[in-house]
């Protein structure tokens, strides 16, 4: 591993979503960046996508000179100090791909997953070298959302996880240690504790959808950014925090599984934004002003 993680050349495999951006980050904050794509059509896109986002946020365009697409998978990692896949959520697919980046590496490469759901062991389980390999869950979009969680194993050693957190940090992202490699890592599963109560009231027939939605961004959605749930536990008291459990917690919902509800809305072809239909129905007009409205928002507060 490069001794100084902010000289660290950076090699990002799959120029999607997630992989254009993660490049577009970590070229802004002076990296070197390689990046490739078993597709030629996303890799040949990709710097004109961070290009174009650099742009739309009023930041160094001269950045983009800094990514190099690679055709090939060797040529993108034989000099990098990390490498961070983000190609499609498919476990094969990411055992097989890490399997052949260990055979171009050097033996002090970083590599890192950013798999949304799937545990790290299982991705890197077969590596010759478990001890460098870690996941870096990103938030989309890369260069908006601060958050990087960063993932360790069994088999991760402290120094591993230490030199990514410092190379996040110094990239102006904000990583948080995961200790354990737990599905939702962190994030994740605070995120969907919340989505799970939130269809359970929509499915009893307590509110409708835009209700449960319109309840949390006029209430504790407004004190979120500066008050966490265990500060906001703290500032009210962990004693009045235990009386509210004792009469909440049997009421919410516990079930181990999907909702019900959820499941019939999927069988249905109910897909969200996808088909004009999900909890509620979305026009394409509707659907382009709430995208607008959250990049608008998340523009508003980036650090
Ligand atoms: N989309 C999100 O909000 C989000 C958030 C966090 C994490 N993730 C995770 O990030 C990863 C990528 O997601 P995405 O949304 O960017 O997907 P995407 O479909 O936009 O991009 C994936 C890219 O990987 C490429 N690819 C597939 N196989 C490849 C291979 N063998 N070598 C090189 N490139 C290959 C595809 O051509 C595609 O361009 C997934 O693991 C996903 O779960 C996604």
């Amino acid at each position: 591993m490069a001794t100084d993680p902010a000289q660290a050349r950076i090699a990002v495999i799959g120029a999607g979503l997630m992989g254009h951006g993660i490049a577009q980050v970590f070229a802004l904050a002076g990296h070197a960046v390689t990046i490739t794509d078993s597709v030629v059509a996303s890799l040949d896109a990709a710097k004109s996508r961070i290009a174009a986002n650099l742009r739309d946020l009023g930041q160094d365009e001269t950045a983009v000179t800094r990514v190099q697409p690679c055709v090939g998978l060797a040529q993108a990692v034989r000099d990098a100090d990390y490498v961070v896949e983000a190609v499609s959520e498919d476990l094969p697919l990411k055992q097989k791909l890490f399997a052949e980046i260990e055979r171009h590496v050097r033996p002090d490469t970083i590599l890192a997953s950013n798999t949304s759901v799937i545990p790290i062991t299982s991705i890197m389980q077969g590596l010759a070298k478990r001890e460098r390999a870690l996941g870096t869950h990103w938030w989309n979009p890369p260069f908006l959302v601060p958050l990087v969680e960063v993932i360790e194993t069994q088999w991760t050693t402290p120094e591993a996880v230490a030199w990514t957190m410092k190379l996040h940090e110094t990239a102006g992202k904000k990583p948080a240690r995961v200790k354990k490699d737990v599905p939702g890592f962190i994030g994740n599963r605070l995120q969907h504790a919340l989505w799970r109560e939130a269809i359970s009231l929509v499915e009893q027939g307590i509110c409708d959808a835009e209700t449960v939605d319109a309840v949390v961004k006029a209430s504790f959605g407004r004190r979120l950014p500066v008050l966490g749930p265990l500060e906001n536990a703290d500032l009210v008291g962990t004693d009045l925090t235990l009386a509210i459990h004792n009469i909440v917690l049997p009421a919410i919902d516990s079930r181990p599984g999907p909702s019900p509800y959820l499941q019939k809305l999927v069988a249905d072809g109910k897909l969200g934004f996808k088909s004009g239909e999900g909890f509620r129905k979305w026009s394409p007009d509707e659907q382009a002003a709430l995208r607008a409205k959250l990049v608008q928002h998340l523009k508003t507060v980036r650090d």
